[in-house]
């Protein structure tokens, strides 16, 4: 087991489809997040040499400790992919929860919970064809909590560090982030664990580092269009005062995402609109907003709504 790198703060920006590029990575990690993630990729199609897929993997050095994200079912293209991306990444993190149909159809992601015996052969495999860590994000299980016993078999075939959601995959989004399965798993595990699921501010990082006992907190949805957050729950973790942005501050953001993002040339019309939306979620104004970005047709009309907005 190679160990899990000793991180500057507690918490970790989850990896999320479509939303952690590079330059959102590289906000976040500015804003104070200990660790950021690619979303999750094909190993299969990384091992295949898939140019559109590889171009998902850019990385650049200011982001390291890097993460990369991979699924899949088969062990051979999973191995094949981790040695070939561990000369760029510092950790690969191997996703068994995704509930996305197009993964689960695939036998990966959330799929992966019913078939122990599979999880265990992959862990061992591509754990100890790597030199660096080799760690696993998962829910609590398919339909049940099974998350102990996965746990474990993670743990003693190789894995680096946990993180856990603590829902099934079965119950989506519904529900709540089950905290005390993850105090359970922490009190079980000797590698790092990292919490995950309904972390909405500092409050909410500060109760489940203390609930659970976990090694980390790792924040998704919150952190849409918000990368100032990291900088909001550490300071809250370390002074108990609330800190919040206004418009002006988060608009300037976005264009601070957009820079980043030409700079990586990862830029796209539809990321911009998409990124728009969510940077300005929750402001005034900001359905009429919203509206209007909808007709959008380049970057400089989308530009002068946010000044107009
Ligand atoms: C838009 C979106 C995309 C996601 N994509 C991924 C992904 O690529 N890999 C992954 O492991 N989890 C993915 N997740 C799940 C999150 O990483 C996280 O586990 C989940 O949202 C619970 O954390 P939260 O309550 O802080 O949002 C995604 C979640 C969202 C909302």
């Amino acid at each position: 087991m190679k160990k899990f790198p000793k991180l500057k703060s507690k918490i970790i920006l989850a990896p999320m489809h479509d939303t952690t590029n590079l330059a959102f990575r590289l906000m976040c990690k500015e804003y104070g997040a200990a660790l950021v993630s690619t979303e999750l990729l094909s190993a299969n199609a990384i091992a295949k040499n898939n140019k559109a897929v590889l171009r998902l993997a850019v990385t650049d050095k200011s982001e390291k400790p890097n993460v990369i994200q991979l699924f899949s079912q088969n062990t051979s293209m999973l191995v094949k992919a981790a040695k070939r991306l561990e000369k760029d990444f510092d950790i690969i993190d191997f996703n068994i929860g995704c509930p996305s149909e197009r993964i689960m159809q695939q036998g990966s992601g959330g799929a992966l919970l019913r078939r122990k015996n599979k999880i265990k052969e992959i862990v061992k495999k591509v754990s100890s064809a790597i030199k660096i860590p080799f760690t696993v994000k998962m829910r609590v299980g398919f339909d049940r909590d099974n998350s102990l016993e996965i746990a474990k078999i993670c743990e003693e075939q190789g894995a680096s560090a946990i993180t856990i959601h603590a829902r099934t995959v079965l119950q989506g989004y519904s529900g709540h982030s089950d905290w005390e399965i993850i105090k359970k798993i922490k009190q079980n595990l000797k590698i790092p664990v990292i919490g995950n699921g309904d972390i909405w501010n500092g409050a909410d990082a500060k109760k489940m580092l203390e609930e659970t006992g976990c090694d980390y907190v790792m924040v998704g949805r919150a952190a849409i269009g918000n990368p100032f957050i990291f900088k909001a729950i550490n300071h809250f973790l370390e002074t108990g005062e609330v800190i919040t942005q206004n418009k002006d501050e988060r608009i300037s953001d976005y264009f601070e995402y957009i820079k980043l993002a030409k700079k990586f040339k990862i830029f796209n019309l539809f990321d911009a609109k998409t990124k728009a939306q969510e940077f300005t979620k929750g402001f005034e104004g900001s359905s009429k907003f919203r509206k209007e970005l909808n007709t959008a047709k380049s970057f400089g009309v989308i530009k002068k709504l946010l000044q107009e907005f």
